[in-house]
């Protein structure tokens, strides 16, 4: 909390002066052994040990032993580069000759939950064919390491990141795992909860026994001072769980700082201990085989009295450092950033020294919003100038995941528009969660806050578009909405500028299940209406076109081949343009000379676009929709309900 504002002179050239002959003494016979890969090491060191360096003594230089840690680290990263697989290794160089590689066309995402999609890791090496059938690239597997019994967070209170939860595995299996993936053309994503850990995990029983070593990992204080004057300005993350940032333990007779649960135990990255001891589980994470950390909750990790403790500049010098660290020891690892906060916030995080990739939450909370209103204003306005990010970067673009759905654009982006942020999320709630007269959305609130108004939204893609109401009503009519509006926003994600995201169980319009609401352990937390079982019996329908499942499934599998079999939607080129069109939706792609615009129809009736507005893209005058294969030129285009057409000259 006390980052050190004077840096002495020459202070790096004299650690380097001192430590690093130290360090090549206690590598030397390594470096003997293996001369190649230690030189390599050496050059990364000298390439990123400088702003490493810098950002730590940033937020350590204050500490007495300083210059100790830093030794430690070095070495735990020398380790942790010695004892990385040939395979990882080998991979270090294939990415770092072709470090676009996360900007290909040929990425496509999925995420599940082990238990619920496959039982276990063994259930899931047998699905590998189905996601290559689906034409996966990215497989994020939802939390799967050791974890409280009972209520876990869906298993973000991590409780050892050596051990996996035992019902689904073991480290050996996921590691066997891993590599096998990346011999089917796909990378694994794993989570890197560090903003805290279970009050389960060995630091926290170490702290429970009273070790004053551990008491010092998390944010610990005997009575209510300091927890009342932090709590002056921050946000309350889970209200319905427990009111305010702080939970009284009385077997330490301490509040600890539970940003989320009270089993989810913040950490304290003001003691240096804490950054090493997480640095060397990432790096664990990393030699396991995860090629892309999806950074949970960075909002989070840093904490000032007087802040809301979110998005602190110190947050992202910490991810820099994370950043740097992996740049040294595990060359080959992306981060993810996942943060659901202000779009301004979203973007800070996004830059090739900090997270290369981000989930897009505004993206997400706009077609949500869109197709509430028919209207693609706001959608319109904001991402014009929101979607543009830093080179080299690029957006997880996702419809729906394991959260709920917050409603993140900017109050600012919708003054100018004339809408009142607060009405319109009331709004939005209302009309997500069915109250709202005429809404087709079936889903549920989420953390509704009485003080503040505040709530977001649980619900599956398909009963949030529709699908839940349609299908009990009966209505071929509702049916087919509901599976153009699933289709339609898929469709964005699979066109616009990064990688697309499946949420697994969307691609065969899977429902809300209630059920959770008999499980003690789930019942007040209604994410679990959209966390669902698959069912491999039903999920075979998918084969069928005459129903539901075969529906979304085919609609969806048209669109990942349109994405793959167009070089266009490489890159992150994308350009939101004027349709003139209340309802339509527009971006030119361009890549390496190619040209495509994609225009999406978001409501329930046709949408005339006059001729001239691909012209004015330079598509010239004959055009074909990549999508249907039909050509047109000098008349009106037609946008049925919720079509999408990508437009190519021909
Ligand atoms: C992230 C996860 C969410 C979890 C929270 C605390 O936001 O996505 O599911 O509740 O972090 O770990
Ligand atoms: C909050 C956090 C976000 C997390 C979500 C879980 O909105 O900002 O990180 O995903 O809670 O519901």
């Amino acid at each position: 909390m006390s980052p050190l504002s004077k840096i002495p002179p020459n202070a790096f050239e004299r650690t380097c002066q001192r430590l690093l002959p130290r360090l090549e003494a206690r590598f030397e016979l390594y470096a003997s052994l293996h001369p190649q890969e230690w030189q390599d090491f050496r050059s990364r060191l000298d390439e990123h040990f400088p702003r490493l360096f810098s950002l730590l003594i940033h937020l350590y230089g204050d500490q007495f032993d300083f210059f100790y840690y830093i030794e430690t680290l070095l070495t735990s990263l020398a380790q942790s580069w010695i004892d990385r697989p040939a395979e990882l290794k080998e991979l270090d160089h294939t990415r770092q000759q072709n470090p676009d590689w996360y900007q290909s066309n040929q990425m496509v995402g999925g995420v599940c939950y082990v238990d619920l999609f496959a039982k276990n890791i063994k259930g899931l090496r047998r699905r590998i064919p189905y996601f290559k059938e689906l034409g996966l690239s990215y497989l994020h597997l939802m939390p799967l390491f050791d974890c409280p019994r009972g209520e876990n967070d869906g298993g973000y209170a991590i409780s050892s990141y050596r051990k996996l939860n035992p019902d689904l595995g073991t480290l050996a299996e996921l590691t066997e795992f891993a590599s096998e993936l990346r011999h089917n053309g796909i990378s694994l994503v794993l989570d890197f909860v560090f903003n805290h850990t279970s009050n389960e995990h060995e630091w926290a029983k170490k702290a429970y026994a009273g070790q004053l070593e551990f008491l010092e990992y998390y944010y610990m204080f005997p009575d209510r001072r300091m927890p009342d004057e932090y709590e002056k300005s921050l946000r309350e993350i889970f209200p319905g769980e427990h009111p305010g940032a702080f939970t009284w333990f009385p077997e330490i007779s301490r509040w600890v700082w539970t940003t989320f649960h009270s089993y989810q135990w913040d950490l304290n990255y003001n003691n240096p201990d804490v950054f090493i001891a997480m640095v060397q589980e990432m790096l664990a994470l990393a030699n396991m085989g995860v090629e892309v950390l999806r950074l949970d909750a960075v909002a989070f990790i840093w904490k000032q009295m007087g802040t809301n403790c979110e998005n602190l500049p110190e947050a992202h010098m910490l991810i820099q450092a994370f950043n740097s660290a992996a740049r040294i020891a595990a060359p080959a690892l992306l981060f993810k950033s996942e943060a659901i906060v202000h779009p301004d916030e979203v973007a800070r995080y996004i830059n090739p020294d900090e997270c290369q990739i981000s989930y897009n939450p505004l993206l997400m909370a706009l077609l949500w919003e869109t197709l509430a209103t028919r209207e693609v204003q706001l959608l319109k306005s904001s991402l014009s100038s929101r979607f543009p990010i830093a080179p080299g970067c690029a957006w997880v673009n996702y419809v729906r995941v394991h959260d709920d759905i917050g409603w993140t654009f900017s109050d600012e982006d919708a003054a100018r528009l004339g809408i009142n942020g607060y009405n319109h999320r009331q709004f939005l709630n209302s009309f997500y969660t069915g109250r709202f007269a005429g809404s087709f959305g079936r889903g549920l609130p989420f953390q509704e806050n009485p003080k503040t108004g505040d709530c977001r939204i649980s619900g599956t893609c398909a009963s949030l578009a529709g699908l839940e109401k349609a299908l009990r009503e009966e209505t071929e009519h509702e049916v087919q909405l509901a599976i153009g509006r699933i289709l339609l926003m898929h469709g964005i994600i699979m066109t616009i500028g990064g990688i697309p995201l499946i949420y697994l169980g969307d691609e065969t319009g899977m429902l809300n299940d209630y059920s959770y609401r008999n499980d003690p352990s789930k019942e007040h937390d209604s994410r679990w209406v959209h966390r669902l079982q698959t069912d491999w019996e039903k999920n075979k329908l998918r084969k069928d076109p005459a129903t539901i499942e075969g529906r979304v499934y085919q609609g969806l599998q048209s669109l990942i081949k349109l994405r793959k079999s167009e070089p266009v939607f490489s890159g992150h080129a994308t350009e939101i343009i004027d349709c003139n069109n209340p309802h339509v939706f527009g971006f030119l792609r361009t890549h390496l000379g190619e040209r495509v615009l994609v225009l999406a129809n978001f409501s329930e009736t046709m949408q005339k676009i006059p001729a001239n507005l691909p012209r004015m893209y330079d598509l010239g005058y004959k055009f074909v929709d990549q999508m249907s294969g039909q050509e047109t030129g000098i008349q009106d285009l037609e946008l049925q309900p919720f079509q999408l057409i990508c437009l190519k000259a021909a």
